[in-house]
């Protein structure tokens, strides 16, 4: 007898807990063997889907929606949400989620951690004793920028931001200031001591400079060699946020030149694929965007993602809607 769950692709691996909570509501066609899909297999394999749970690797846009008029909800196993295009989604009546609030912590240590060890040259100096180079000890050996007392600057004060800070001035007694579209309450200044400052003052002032912002066209390029050029020489830069936030050649060719001191990069343009000038580097520490990677949280971000599109199908509320005017808009 043919089904009568909706069915959906599940465009990557996910835990397999979550595929058989899945599968308990769902018709599905899983890719297990996380094998990316191409554009062109994503839209092969959405053929009489109703649902997608898509990661940042997916792109939801126009022209995949026009080509499956049957897709009524996106489930985004991330909290960025770049890869939709939520406007064209909205106008289709294609509900829209992501997986806010699950990965703020495990997001913020990472960021944190990704920081100290560009500021202490964790990176750098390990590949220094795994190439057997470690001759003497020095007063200079490694020597790097100081964390706890610095200044934390934060160029996007969200969830994530705010926990970054936490970490900084609770922690390590830092001194915060940040950069946002809008100014956070005074209940969330105060307790941090948190100073919100005009972007050039956030750069000029930076000791760790670190960036949480989302990705949109507008936060292209944020980070170029203008705005690199008014760090100080023994600043550090770390992007936890997305590629294309920096300019990746121009921020190369700054820490090749010692404009700033070094950088911490868990995000590329184009990653997969890593700027060739960042691979030659010493001053840089690079990880492929790992920041919510811990087993727990990843498996949090999975079932989150699957209680929306099961709710999105199934007649329940999605826990975290991107645009639950969609939702409204269904006959009952
Ligand atoms: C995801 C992320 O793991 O949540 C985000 O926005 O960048 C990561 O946590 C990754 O994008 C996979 O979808």
């Amino acid at each position: 007898m043919p089904s009568r769950k909706p069915a959906v692709l599940v465009a990557r691996a996910v835990p397999d807990a979550v595929l058989q909570r899945l599968r308990e509501h769902l018709e599905v066609d899983d890719n297990q063997a996380d094998e990316p899909l191409s554009a062109a297999e994503l839209s092969a394999r959405l053929a009489g889907k109703v649902g997608l749970l898509a990661t940042t690797g997916e792109r939801v846009d126009a022209a995949l929606l026009a080509a499956h008029p049957q897709l009524r909800a996106v489930a985004n196993m991330a909290v960025g949400y770049n890869n939709l295009d939520v406007a064209a989604m909205t106008a289709a009546g294609v509900l829209a989620s992501n997986t806010p609030d699950v990965l703020t912590e495990t997001t913020a240590d990472f960021g944190f951690a990704l920081m100290m060890a560009t500021a202490r040259r964790i990176a750098e100096s390990e590949h220094f004793l795994r190439a057997g180079r470690w001759r003497k000890w020095s007063w200079d050996l490694f020597a790097g920028a100081e964390v706890h007392g610095s200044t934390l600057a934060i160029l996007g004060m969200g969830r994530i931001g705010q926990a970054i800070a936490r970490r900084g001035a609770l922690g390590f007694g830092m001194r915060v200031i940040y950069h946002n579209r809008s100014r956070l309450p005074a209940a969330d200044e105060v307790p941090l001591k948190a100073r919100y400052v005009d972007k050039a003052t956030l750069l000029r002032e930076a000791d760790h400079l670190v960036l949480v912002l989302p990705y949109a066209p507008e936060s292209h390029h944020t980070i170029g060699a203008a705005e690199l050029a008014l760090m100080k020489p023994t600043a550090t830069l770390t992007n936890i946020a997305r590629g294309g936030i920096v300019d990746d050649a121009a921020l190369a060719a700054a820490l090749r030149a010692r404009r700033i001191a070094a950088a911490g990069l868990d995000v590329f343009e184009g990653e997969p694929a890593v700027h060739p000038d960042l691979l030659d580097i010493p001053n840089v520490v690079l990880t492929p965007h790992i920041a919510s990677a811990s087993v727990a949280t990843r498996t949090a971000m999975a079932a989150l993602a699957a209680d929306n599109l099961i709710a999105a199908l199934t007649g329940g509320k999605p826990p975290t809607p991107i645009n639950p005017e969609v939702l409204a808009a269904r006959p009952a």
